[in-house]
């Protein structure tokens, strides 16, 4: 596949497709100053591809958990890094799914104000999104992504065979921010998406295009406003309850899940406000309810999501800011009261249409 690229305040950075992980190793091991971090089920899983870029080399693995995505966890990998004697020479070549992302450019932003690192994602979810975009979130104190730095990477390198090993859920997961990436860009990508994905399922041959339409469609985007300030915000889509519900269930849903539960919710406060047409909310639920169905082991307490709404970052004079779909391609940003019409919604999405039970 033809490769991208991206412009960012930090420089132009390449995003390229590698076929296979053996042939990807064997180019990253060609660099000689780099260290490497890495998800341990990864460095278990294609330990024999991995071997001509590991061997000789120090190698940080870190287990993909919320808890390691933490200072402790940073200070693991910074550690690392004083260790192996790091200089600003160094490059750090940074392989596995957003949790090691999220963790490698928080380290590589703060080791000596900055070093040169390298991205190679191995979720559907670091394929399809947060591998451009330069942000990176860790949590505190018990609370998700309050943390946060923007560093560039230097390149990305895309190998879908990655995904040959990664669960049905996790490849679920992604397929979250796919949707929404797709529901961003146009009713015509939303309804290839839609179409392929019921007739085929996941593993649908077509899912290496779906992986670059997304990155044309967040590129497009971050191209425009690296930093959040407007345009940038309505990536935060389905994003606002979807925290609350990770955090309410503590973490026991995937972000991606998470995130297509909460552009239901928000689609139907959209059709309750006059935004969004009844047409559109059941053709997009049709697919959210037949594809996201996840199985959660307690219920979801209204007031208790609707209050861990208030530590979202977009929280305004008491006012939450929520993204809301028009139409598939056309989002806007909307203030939203806290009171009794909200968790007259939220209650009547949980008791009859929720994509999630227990
Ligand atoms: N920085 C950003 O822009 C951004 C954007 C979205 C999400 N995130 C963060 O990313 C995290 C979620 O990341 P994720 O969904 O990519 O997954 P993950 O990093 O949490 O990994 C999920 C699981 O899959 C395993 N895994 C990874 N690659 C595998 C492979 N190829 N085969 C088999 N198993 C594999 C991991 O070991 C882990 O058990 C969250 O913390 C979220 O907040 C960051
Ligand atoms: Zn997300």
């Amino acid at each position: 596949m033809e490769p991208l690229s991206i412009k960012s305040a930090q420089g132009v950075y390449p995003v390229s497709f590698d076929s296979t992980v053996a042939g990807l190793c064997g180019d990253l091991a060609q660099e000689i100053h780099s260290v490497v971090l890495i998800d341990r089920n990864v460095a278990r899983l294609y330990a024999k591809d991995l071997a001509p870029l590991l061997a000789g080399r120090p190698v940080h693995e870190v287990s993909a958990t919320e808890d390691e995505k933490t200072l402790d966890g940073c200070s693991r990998a910074l550690e690392f890094l004083v260790l192996n004697n790091a200089s600003r020479q160094t490059a750090v070549v940074a392989i596995g799914g957003g949790i090691l992302q999220d963790i490698a450019t928080f380290c590589a932003h703060v080791y000596f104000r900055g070093l040169k690192w390298s991205y190679v994602p191995t979720t559907l979810l670091g394929m399809a999104d947060s591998c451009i975009g330069a942000k990176a979130s860790i949590n505190f104190k018990g609370f998700k992504n309050q943390l946060g730095v923007f560093h560039s990477p230097a390149a990305v390198r895309i190998c879908l065979e990655f995904l040959r090993t990664l669960p049905d859920l996790e490849l679920c997961s992604g397929y979250g921010e796919i949707v929404k990436l797709h529901l961003v860009g146009s009713r015509d990508k939303f309804e290839a998406l839609a179409s392929a994905v019921t007739r085929d399922g996941w593993r649908s041959a077509q899912l290496p295009g779906f992986v670059r339409e997304s990155l044309t469609i967040k590129k497009a985007i971050i191209e425009v406003d690296e930093f959040d300030r407007g345009l940038r915000r309505i990536l935060n889509y389905g994003h606002t309850f979807g925290h609350a519900l990770e955090s309410v269930t503590d973490h026991g849903i995937p972000h991606g899940v998470a995130v297509a539960w909460g552009m239901d919710l928000c689609n139907l406060i959209a059709v309750k406000r006059g935004i969004l047409g009844e047409a559109d909310f059941r053709q997009i639920h049709r697919l959210l309810a037949e594809r996201f169905a996840f199985a959660l082991r307690g219920a979801i307490d209204a007031s208790a999501l609707i209050d861990a709404t208030r530590r979202d970052k977009k929280v305004r004079d008491n006012r939450l800011t929520l993204i809301l779909l028009k139409e598939p391609g056309s989002l806007e940003i909307h203030a939203q009261d806290y009171g009794a019409e909200l968790e007259d919604w939220v209650r009547y999405y949980l008791a009859n249409l929720s994509i999630v039970k227990h």
